[in-house]
């Protein structure tokens, strides 16, 4: 069950990149990817691909075979999770369907934490006589999976704070005043982060003084619509949008892997406080705002010492004149 070589991750590479297809419709299924590639005379060939379906049927191995029909016939499936080994009122398990296609190879990048399937997927495709082996991709695969992976360990989303802030980390005038801080690129970019979330939250404050639509104005993805989520103790939502009362329960509703925290510096900061970020993204323009709006407002910091050691940057790269930051949170 050992993984394989650089032509096994080449094409379990290119099963990640259709995982990241499903993202984030797929829930509450992982988005995975599957490739299925046949021996030829003188090249290997894809005979069939997929990646998980909105709302999480038919799964990336049904949709690559049923593209590939007779021709999966010991084919090698490179699959960025274990083929899940529990049927379903929706359909067969995965491993099943593979071992009746005729699949000769199995690669996973990893197993299912899930307990229905962990190893039992592996094992039920090895008893049937295929060869398989795990591993190969792991960590890229992981990092395609990781809001699902986080919801599966933590119990609730993973959480990203995005800010557009000046170089002296201001992201408001003084009268509230913020569109724009950044340039076309840093906001198309931004776009593009909210196609991969499920939800996007903002406070009260942001609400009244931007009214932000909060949808994907990107070409091709203008369908993506991520739930919008109200943070505030007592107003109401909007129509169209959900309330949450506190920091926690936004990152517990139901049906959210990936959270996206839009601000402003309340909402920030209550997420911070709660040590509920997981990710931080600064779009850092090169203007000075001076006595502007802080990015964030009180976190209950009690010393300097108590800030250090909390935050790695992770990237850090030029998007036109602005700079884009991105910081994991150092746990455990
Ligand atoms: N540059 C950027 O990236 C960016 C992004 C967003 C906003 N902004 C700017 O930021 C400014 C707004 O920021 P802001 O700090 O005034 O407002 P805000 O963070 O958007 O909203 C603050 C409100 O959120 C609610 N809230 C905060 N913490 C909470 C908690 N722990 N539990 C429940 N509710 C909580 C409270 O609403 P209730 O009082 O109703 O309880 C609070 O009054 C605007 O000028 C906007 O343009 C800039």
């Amino acid at each position: 069950m050992k993984a394989g070589g650089a032509a096994d991750a080449r094409w379990m590479a290119s099963a990640i990149a259709l995982s990241n297809r499903a993202r984030p419709t797929s829930h509450p299924n992982p988005n995975v990817g599957c490739i299925l590639v046949r021996d030829g005379p003188d090249a290997c060939r894809v005979v069939g691909h997929g990646w998980t379906q909105s709302g999480g049927r038919p799964h990336a191995e049904a949709m690559a075979l049923t593209m590939a029909g007779g021709a999966a016939r010991g084919a090698h499936a490179y699959v960025t999770l274990e083929p899940c080994a529990h049927d379903s009122t929706r359909g067969p398990s995965c491993a099943a369907s593979l071992i009746d296609a005729g699949i000769a190879r199995v690669s996973a990048a990893m197993l299912d934490p899930d307990p229905r399937t962990h190893g039992r997927g592996i094992a039920m495709l090895e008893g049937a006589g295929i060869l398989c082996d795990v591993g190969t991709g792991a960590r890229d695969a992981r990092a395609a999976m990781a809001p699902w992976l986080h919801r599966q360990s933590m119990g609730r989303a993973q959480v990203t704070l995005k800010l557009a802030t000046s170089i002296d980390g201001q992201i408001a005038l003084a009268n509230g005043e913020s569109r724009w801080i950044t340039g076309d690129r840093a906001r198309a970019h931004a776009h593009m982060l909210r196609a991969t979330h499920d939800a996007i939250l903002v406070g009260r404050g942001t609400l009244a003084a931007d009214n932000p639509r909060l949808d994907v104005r990107l070409g091709g993805l203008e369908h993506r619509r991520p739930r919008r989520i109200l943070l505030s103790s007592g107003a109401s939502a909007p129509d169209g949008w959900e309330l949450a009362q506190s920091a926690d329960a936004a990152a517990r509703l139901p049906g959210i892997h990936a959270l996206l925290v839009e601000g402003g510096a309340g909402a920030a900061a209550a997420f911070i406080a709660a040590d509920l970020v997981d990710t931080l993204i600064l779009y850092r323009a090169p203007i000075l705002l001076g006595h502007g709006r802080a990015a964030l407002g009180d976190i209950g910091l009690a010393s300097l010492a108590a800030a250090h050691g909390r935050w790695q940057c992770a990237d850090i790269r030029r998007l036109g004149d602005d700079i884009f930051e991105r910081y994991e949170r150092v746990r455990g």
